[in-house]
């Protein structure tokens, strides 16, 4: 048997012991008794009994195991020109510092904290803070609108807001605390403060008795001590676009989710303690929280926070600069951040002044990795391309290369195979399994193993009727897909009203919800359809109110604004189409699919339930 097939089986056929195994590899206050129990409402909990602290995992254990001079985390900006270097025990220091900060805030453990910061070095150590302290850190990923702040901050209800002056786009200063400041007025929940680091590229106004200077109150913080938290208490929530306009707090605890990181760090990107990983994301996604901060820290890595694109900053060589300035042996990034380089530099030519001697693989996520980026990125480099499925909710791929314990023959369009811990199946209709190469729902049998939500915030019933009810005794992924013959995993894209967009995941639902605010819509459908560049684009079609005419695109120019007003830029809506009706099915659903597929030019087969046929030629007309 492979070390990947004894692993995967005793994953599956005795998971407390396998788990029990991974948690031993990391150092808890109080080891748990209890490896795996069901809470009381009866959902798989992992760890219960166990202390630990994450940010004790992350910073402190390192120091004391002698890595206290070893650089923790890199910054590199080539927006604002600035680089820099923090040691473990340097990192450990700052954020005590920040966790005295806080608490001298009010903010103690269970307390929320939302962090809309840019990608700077305080984003990280304000998350380690609150981990530090038993905090519940949100991040607010930066491209988002106010309105999307408050929606956030409503429900999470946080005692702190941490920001920075502003954030720094190419060629663009985006100041961030008018944003806050608005996004504070449209919440209903009102934090006691604001802590705002101020940037040198735009200073913000701290003009209420809220605003606190960062730099000031860290001169005379204490540094605070890390606080023991239970394994199931929640480390973070993160907001994730659903199927409705209201975005789900997906709920991360603290013991499961450090085993897990722990595990993948070896199995999956098979590096080592000491190693240089940089995952090129942000801190607002999932994958920042994972691999930008948490993962590689627990592991000993050293990490990079890169405050930059793939292109433009200045160049298309700049990912690969990156790896050989700092000697990175893994590269982490969405396969959309490939295309951009691949769309500005087709033959490698800025590639071939940076040997990389140190990059072994590289790994991608976040959609789908199409077949020419793949071929592609394999033959400039010369690297290995290693695609990973994941989701905000499971926080670590469930399947994909398990190259640290088998390298298997990759098939260009598959994640490979499931990772250790995750029972993945094909589902059809009713729940039961596909036969193989039988496309269905893909969804992953309980217990999800550690890492993986609990629970969604304050909201337990939408954990279950969003994910667990469909199909008892599974969690469905929202993603559809097929297991072919050799267990190889195809995902295909999602079966519901999420869209990736630059590997930017977005709701469609929400974008009809804010386009049907509009005065002027009677309805409107919004779909997201194919991009070379970006996987996807979102695309409004709009029907008007009787008496309502937009004339030069009057009224197209405000449903962008909009949607770029309420959501942010990061949406990337930038075409919406009057029609003069949706074509619907006869009990009056709107044929989203089979408009995606004119869009795309794909064959289609009209729905025997369609209404009004020529509805569909009306479709084809305007998007010729
Ligand atoms: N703060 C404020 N605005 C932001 C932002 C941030 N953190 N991130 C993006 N935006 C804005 C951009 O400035 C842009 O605004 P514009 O319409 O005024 O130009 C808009 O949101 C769209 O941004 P983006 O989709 O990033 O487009 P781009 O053309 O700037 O860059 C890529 C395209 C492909 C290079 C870029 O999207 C990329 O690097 N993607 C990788 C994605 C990634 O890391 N995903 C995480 C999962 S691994
Ligand atoms: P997010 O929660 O933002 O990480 O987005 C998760 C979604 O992105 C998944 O449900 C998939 O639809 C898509 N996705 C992520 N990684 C992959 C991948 N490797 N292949 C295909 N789709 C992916």
């Amino acid at each position: 048997m492979s070390a990947y097939q004894k692993e995967y089986q005793l994953a599956q056929t005795a998971p407390e012991e396998f788990w029990k195994q991974q948690a031993n590899k990391i150092a808890w206050f109080k080891f748990p008794q209890t490896i795996l129990s069901q809470d009381e409402q009866g959902i798989d909990r992992w760890f219960a009994d166990g202390e630990l602290n994450t940010a004790y995992l992350a910073l402190d254990h390192h120091v004391e195991q002698g890595r206290g001079d070893q650089t923790a985390l890199i910054y590199d900006s080539p927006v604002t020109g600035q680089k820099a270097r923090y040691t473990y025990r340097v990192l450990r220091d700052q954020v005590a510092k920040t966790a005295g900060m806080l608490a001298s805030l009010g903010v103690s453990k269970g307390d929320r904290v939302v962090i809309y910061m840019p990608m700077i070095p305080e984003a990280a150590m304000a998350m380690l803070a609150c981990a530090r302290l038993g905090a519940i850190h949100s991040v607010v990923f930066g491209g988002f609108a106010p309105n999307e702040l408050a929606v956030r901050i409503e429900d999470a209800e946080p005692k702190v807001i941490m920001t920075a002056s502003c954030g720094v786009e190419i060629n663009k200063v985006l100041p961030y605390k008018p944003l806050v400041d608005k996004a504070i007025m449209d919440s209903r929940w009102k934090p006691d403060h604001v802590v705002v680091h101020q940037r040198k590229q735009c200073l913000a106004d701290l003009n209420q008795e809220r605003d606190k200077d960062w730099s000031a109150l860290l001169r005379t913080a204490t540094p605070h001590d890390c606080v023991p938290v239970l394994a199931t208490d929640p480390l973070y929530i993160l907001y994730t676009s659903g199927t409705t306009g209201k975005p789900k707090g997906v709920v991360r605890d603290n013991g499961g989710h450090a085993v897990a990181m722990n595990y993948s760090m070896s199995t999956i990107y098979d590096v080592e303690p000491g190693d240089v990983y940089w995952a090129a994301s942000d801190v607002g996604w999932v994958v920042g929280h994972s691999y930008i901060v948490y993962a590689p820290l627990i592991y000993g890595c050293t990490t990079i926070m890169y405050e930059g694109k793939p292109v433009r900053t200045p160049d298309p060589g700049a990912f690969w600069r990156v790896c050989q300035e700092y000697g990175v042996k893994a590269l982490f990034s969405a396969p959309t951040a490939f295309r951009a380089i691949k769309k500005e530099d087709p033959e490698g030519e800025h590639l071939k002044q940076y040997p990389m001697p140190s990059l072994k693989t590289i790994f991608m996520a976040g959609e789908r990795l199409d077949p020419p980026t793949l071929e592609w990125v394999q033959s400039k480099t010369g690297r290995p391309v290693v695609d990973h499925w994941w989701q905000t909710e499971t926080g670590w791929a469930i399947a994909g290369n398990p190259i640290g314990l088998e390298n298997f023959a990759i098939k260009p369009g598959s994640a490979t195979k499931p990772i250790p811990g995750y029972l993945v199946e094909v589902l059809n209709e009713v729940g039961e399994p596909q036969k193989a190469s039988e496309q269905g729902y893909i969804a992953i049998k309980r217990p999800l193993p550690p890492g993986c939500l609990p629970t969604v915030w304050r909201n337990h019933d939408r954990f279950e009727s969003g994910y667990l009810s469909q199909f008892p005794g599974y969690y469905v992924s929202g993603d559809g897909g097929y297991i072919d013959e050799d267990g190889y995993l195809f995902v295909m894209g999602r079966i519901d009203d999420v869209i990736n967009v630059a590997g930017h995941r977005l709701s469609t639902g929400e974008m009809e919800e804010v386009v049907g605010g509009h005065e002027a819509v009677a309805e409107c459908a919004v779909i997201g359809i194919h991009d070379d560049l970006k996987g996807q684009l979102p695309l409004g079609l709009v029907v008007l109110k009787d008496g309502y005419v937009s004339e030069d695109g009057v009224i197209e120019n405000e449903l962008l604004q909009k949607v770029r007003q309420e959501i942010g830029a990061v949406a990337c809506f930038k075409r919406a189409l009057i029609v003069d009706r949706l074509p619907k099915t006869r009990s009056g659903k709107i044929l989203r699919r089979v408009i995606r597929q004119i869009a795309d030019g794909e064959q289609y087969v009209v729905p025997s339930t369609i209404d009004d046929p020529s509805s569909l030629q009306e479709i084809e007309r305007v998007l010729e």
